[in-house]
């Protein structure tokens, strides 16, 4: 079964594929409605109606490394398959918000797996795409803003060896406290 964080990986991809300026990924597990919702929003180049209408389709891709795109497919396919709901809304110019809700306690639900490590190769892109990572559980909220961190490490790049291992055990660590899932 595929990780959260590797559907996550996929799709944030896109939004820096679609040189968006700021990409938020919002995370919210909710007990008391049993859901697991992701949400990515972006302000890259969106998509026009008929591109939308064809995402959800395995078949269609713009890239021309890859054959078949199946990050959007896929992460529908896992939402719905837990009892879930998908939904993606984009315009052309303004930007895409892609939602996923997943069943929280659905035997199929994938778990989060390694996000720390996700969000270093997101915060690391080429586009220089500014992350905001926000997760909500509740027992608390943790966020990873790549915008603020740049800002607290000054001269130090982000791609730095010592900083990625330090800011992966940080998220882990600010992960842990809030979690109440896998
Ligand atoms: N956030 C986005 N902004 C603009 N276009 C997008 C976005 N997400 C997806 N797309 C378009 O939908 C296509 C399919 O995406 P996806 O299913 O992840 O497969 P792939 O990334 O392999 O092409 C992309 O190639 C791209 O053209
Ligand atoms: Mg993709």
């Amino acid at each position: 079964m595929i990780e959260l964080s590797l559907h996550i990986l996929d799709v944030a991809q896109n939004s820096i594929r679609a040189k968006a300026k700021n990409l938020a990924i919002n995370i919210e597990e909710q007990l008391s409605n049993d859901s697991y919702q992701i949400e990515f929003i972006d302000d890259g180049s969106g998509m026009s109606g008929e591109q939308l209408k064809k995402v959800t389709d395995p078949f269609f891709t713009t890239r021309k490394t890859r054959k078949v795109g199946l990050g959007i497919p896929l992460l529908k396919h896992t939402a719905e398959q837990t009892g879930g709901r998908f939904e993606i809304k984009s315009e052309l110019g303004k930007g895409t918000r892609l939602t996923a809700s997943l069943g929280l306690s659905h035997i199929d639900r994938p778990v989060l797996g390694d996000i720390a490590g996700t969000l270093m190769i997101l915060a690391n892109n080429e586009f220089s795409t500014e992350i905001k990572y926000h997760h909500k559980t509740e027992n608390g909220t943790y966020i990873f803003d790549t915008e603020e961190i740049k800002k607290s490490l000054e001269d130090v790049p982000l791609s730095n060896p010592e900083i990625q291992l330090y800011l992966k055990e940080m998220i882990k660590e600010n992960l842990e406290q809030i979690q109440i899932s896998e």
